[in-house]
């Protein structure tokens, strides 16, 4: 097992890339089930759930290889239609390949996910999506069963905006027959990026970047070609950095990446005190004389994401006065506060709700991550906190971050990736 040992206080200066996007990743590989071929998504970045969505795929005879940013699928071998439940607890999103499944072949068997670390998980508004088009879905033995003839279109409506919901049901409908209207659409970049590659394959999607998507169903898909968009949770993580760590007047500068898809954060980035200037493809940073406290409040696309929450947190807790964070989406993603709090930060928690009190510095120690982003907080904290800070269970970063330590080294962060035996 890993871990990072950091040494705060080093500046960081200079540039770094972003990797492609895992969230769109993950909704690209099950979308390829949709028809037999094989397809080439490029820039896909190198992640551990990117792994275990190929080893899912690979469990149903499909052949999937990743080689410098290009992921390979060939879909021609498929011949099961399961997501067993070894691969699903590894990775929530595993259960993407219902609606392809059952939509295409007329059977899907794919293990609930069950929880996450912040708490439980609900799949609720996949099923009923799934339903809706007409499918029979049972529960048995901890499997989510669908069994249909031929999905056909229907008036969908979430009473919750769901990225996944919203992502299972468009794969599920391409193929129905008939119309389907979907109101109350998640409209997260990786969602837009789905339904663009869906209507490259040949589906016919109306309304793509809104939250009314409206599917015309058609008989038959073909493979495509797909270049995953830029990582904008990971953009989001560098530009903290540079306003938490970044050397006075230095820039932190972070290419490859899409300045529309972080507009909510640039802005509370503003509000904080950090100077930006954007390109077409790049953010430049430059940190705050002081870092102000500023009040967030997590909302669904374009609001300000759940998965900058942590790592916001981790910036508020050096700023010059109280700050209050709210998470609307997830009411329980707090599992990085009581980490922040052994590194001297000042948090209190009051249900979903945040008030984090600036303090002069951060003293280093151990800390354990629990999930992806809370990871990433604990990381930004030991880049600015006082003398060595060890994040433990490094694998939870590693879901998301591809080489996360490289990137930061180039910056001047003094990081490096330990190996040790958690319970030796
Ligand atoms: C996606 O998860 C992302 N994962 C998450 O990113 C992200 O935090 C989340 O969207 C919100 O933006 C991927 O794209 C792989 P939701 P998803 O369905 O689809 C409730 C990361 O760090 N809900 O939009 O699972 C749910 O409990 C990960 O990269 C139901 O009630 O999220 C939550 O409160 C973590 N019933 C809200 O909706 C359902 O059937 C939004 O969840 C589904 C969701």
């Amino acid at each position: 097992m890993d871990k990072f040992v950091i040494h705060g206080g080093y500046h960081l200066e200079g540039t770094v890339s972003v990797s492609g996007a895992k969230n769109s990743t993950l909704a690209l590989m099950p979308a390829t089930l949709l028809a037999n071929g094989v397809y080439h998504l490029f820039n896909t970045p190198h992640l551990r759930d990117v792994k275990t969505m190929s080893d899912l795929l690979h469990t149903m005879g499909v052949e999937v290889s990743l080689n410098d940013h290009v992921l390979r699928i060939d879909t021609r071998g498929i011949q099961k239609f399961e997501a067993p439940y070894e691969l699903v607890k590894k990775m929530r999103a595993s259960i993407y390949v219902l609606g392809p499944l059952v939509g295409r072949f007329g059977e899907a068997k794919v293990s609930l996910p069950g929880g996450c670390a912040w708490g439980p998980r609900p799949v609720n508004l996949h099923i009923e999506g799934i339903r809706k088009l007409g499918a029979t879905v049972e529960l048995d033995a901890g499997y989510i069963v669908a069994r249909a003839q031929r999905l056909h279109g229907a008036r969908i409506l979430f009473d919750i905006s769901s990225v996944g919901a919203t992502g299972n049901v468009l794969m599920a409908a391409v193929l129905a027959k008939g119309t389907t209207l979907i109101e109350n659409a998640a409209q997260e970049p990786e969602i837009v990026q789905l339904a663009e590659f869906l209507v490259s394959m040949g589906a016919k999607i109306h309304g793509i970047g809104t939250g009314r998507l409206e599917v015309e169903g058609v008989d038959e898909l073909h493979p495509a070609d797909v270049t995953t968009i830029p990582d904008r949770i990971e953009t989001g993580t560098f530009l903290i950095a540079g306003a938490l760590a970044g050397k006075k007047h230095g820039v932190v500068r972070v290419e490859q990446c899409n300045p529309q898809h972080v507009g909510a954060l640039l802005v509370k980035l503003e509000d904080a005190g950090a100077s930006i200037s954007v390109g077409d493809n790049w953010i430049e940073i430059v940190p705050p004389e002081e870092i102000r406290p500023v009040n967030v409040t997590t909302a669904i696309y374009p609001g300000f994401p759940t998965d900058m929450q942590a790592q916001w947190i981790a910036l508020m807790t050096r700023s010059t006065g109280t700050s209050v964070i709210t998470d609307t989406i997830y009411y329980d993603r707090f599992m990085h506060v009581p980490e922040l709090q052994r590194l001297g930060a000042n948090i209190t928690m009051k249900d979903n709700i945040a008030t984090v009190v600036g303090v002069p510095k951060l003293i280093g120690a151990t800390v354990m991550s629990t999930d992806l982003r809370a990871s990433a907080s604990l990381i930004l904290a030991g880049l600015v906190a006082e003398g060595t800070t060890e994040v433990l269970r490094v694998y939870h970063i590693d879901r998301g971050y591809e080489s996360v330590e490289k990137k930061l080294q180039l910056l001047g962060a003094r990081i490096e990736r330990v190996e040790y035996d958690e319970f030796g």
